[in-house]
């Protein structure tokens, strides 16, 4: 028998925030894990947190301190893997709920990873070069004594990207004494990265929005996408369906939405945004629209591909899409789910549609340990395939056990990681 445990002291239950998204989710498939639901509870803590102090001088000469976590979710698969996130909303519960969903993630595409998560309570847009700088090796040798190629590789996420990364990895090689180009992925090609990397969690979302655009009989030629979020994912993904004859018609940033119902030119507002740093301004729109407006503009396909909780019980109602492809991590609330299911819009969930990121990452880490890197056009094609597949595979069980695409990703991931839990057993 399992006891149910209350919530750790460190948790507020009145402010739970993505974890009690996570932990809500996991309610929702446990009544399909058969008698593995004896190790559920495995999936509802955490098995490591690391809270750490992360203190620089600023330009200044000020000393400023920064909240920084990893946290390793489960291992029972394989070492930890996920990405590291700067933003100033970062949270442990945030954190928490990330790193969960990376042990889905990488379950359901089948890498051999746990899943893990690190992030900074900062906004790097405050920060010079050379603070940023200091505050990635700081936090690096913080948290080295629990990351390495065989327990925990970080990657890129949310204002972390490949020079984050050089300076992560650089900084562990400096501590360890050896050059460990495996302790993270998402690296400059210069430095062990993968060719594809950049590219692969957008082009992950176009290869299951297609696949989930033929199960709802949606032609790519001339659908309309929406996209939340111009940065590597959203920007990547939108590069991609345009590329395919979609029209994106209308995308939001953190400064507001563009829209043009004849389909925005990707390539014009990609060259905008690296100017201006925003979507606003852009010359190539109709119509410039406030950041909520943005849910209520008809689509075919929707990507959320920013930050989570932007879908909610308050604008579902209004979203008018068939197909919800979530490029963002945690981007819909089980009450937004609910409302939309409702409505039939088919939702390709996070731990699926946004795998692509860390399938490339997990052949950069190989590529690594060979040392013998492949070409872009066999990443590519080894990358569609296992998305296809995982894609098909949760169809499969979301037709079989007349569940959403969620609750079916949920199944054969949680199986997969609860069979290794039981399996390896209990140490000691
Ligand atoms: N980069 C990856 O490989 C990867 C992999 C899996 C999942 N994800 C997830 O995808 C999401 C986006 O990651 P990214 O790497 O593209 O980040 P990014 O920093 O490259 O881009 C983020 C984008 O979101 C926009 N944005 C920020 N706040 C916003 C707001 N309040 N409203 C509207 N737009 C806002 C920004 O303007 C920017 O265009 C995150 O949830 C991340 O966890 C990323």
């Amino acid at each position: 028998m399992t006891t149910a445990h209350a919530l750790p002291s460190y948790l507020n239950p009145d402010e739970l925030g993505p974890w009690g998204v996570y932990l809500q989710q996991i309610d929702r498939v446990t009544p399909h894990l058969g008698s593995l639901s004896r190790w559920v509870e495995t999936l509802k803590r955490p098995k490591r947190i690391l809270t750490v102090d992360v203190p620089i001088e600023r330009d200044d000469g000020s000393i400023a301190h920064y909240e920084g976590y990893r946290v390793q979710h489960n291992m029972s698969r394989g070492p930890g893997k996920g990405g590291v996130r700067f933003h100033q909303d970062v949270t442990l519960s945030e954190v928490m709920a990330l790193s969960a969903w990376m042990t889905v993630k990488n379950a359901a595409v089948n890498v051999p990873y746990g899943g893990a998560k690190g992030g900074i309570r900062v906004d790097p847009k405050t920060l010079s070069r050379g603070e940023l700088q200091r505050l990635t090796r700081r936090y690096t040798s913080e948290i080295s004594l629990i990351i390495g190629p065989n327990k925990d590789i970080p990657a890129p996420d949310v204002n972390t990207n490949e020079q984050v990364m050089a300076w992560m990895m650089d900084s562990y090689a400096m501590i360890e004494g050896n050059l460990s180009t495996g302790v993270v992925t998402g690296k400059p090609i210069s430095l062990g990265g993968s060719l594809g990397r950049r590219e692969a969690t957008g082009r992950g979302v176009f290869v299951v929005g297609r696949e989930a655009a033929v199960k709802r009989g949606v032609a790519i030629e001339g659908a309309r996408v929406a996209i939340q979020g111009f940065g590597n994912v959203g920007g990547v993904a939108a590069t991609m369906f345009a590329d395919a004859g979609a029209k994106v018609i209308a995308v939001q940033d953190h400064t507001g939405t563009v829209v043009n119902q004849g389909g925005l030119d990707v390539a014009r507002l990609h060259h905008h945004v690296a100017e201006v740093g925003s979507v606003s301004g852009f010359p190539g729109a109709e119509a410039f629209l406030d950041r909520d407006a943005f849910w209520g503009i008809e689509s075919d396909i929707l990507i959320p591909a920013a930050l989570e909780q932007q879908i909610t019980a308050d604008n579902a109602p209004r979203i008018r899409t068939k197909i919800i492809l979530e490029g963002a991590n945690g981007p819909t609330t089980p009450e937004a789910d609910d409302i939309l299911t409702d409505k039939d819009v088919l939702i390709v969930p996070d731990v699926l549609a946004n795998a692509g990121g860390v399938t490339v990452s997990y052949f950069e880490w190989v590529q690594d340990f060979s040392s013998f890197f492949w070409s872009e056009d066999e990443i590519n094609a080894r990358l569609t395939r296992i998305m296809q597949d995982a894609f098909n595979a949760v169809w499969t069980v979301a037709q079989d056990k007349k569940v959403t695409l969620r609750t079916a990703t949920f199944i054969l991931a949680c199986t997969r990681v609860l069979q290794a839990r039981e399996v390896r057993g209990l140490y000691p």
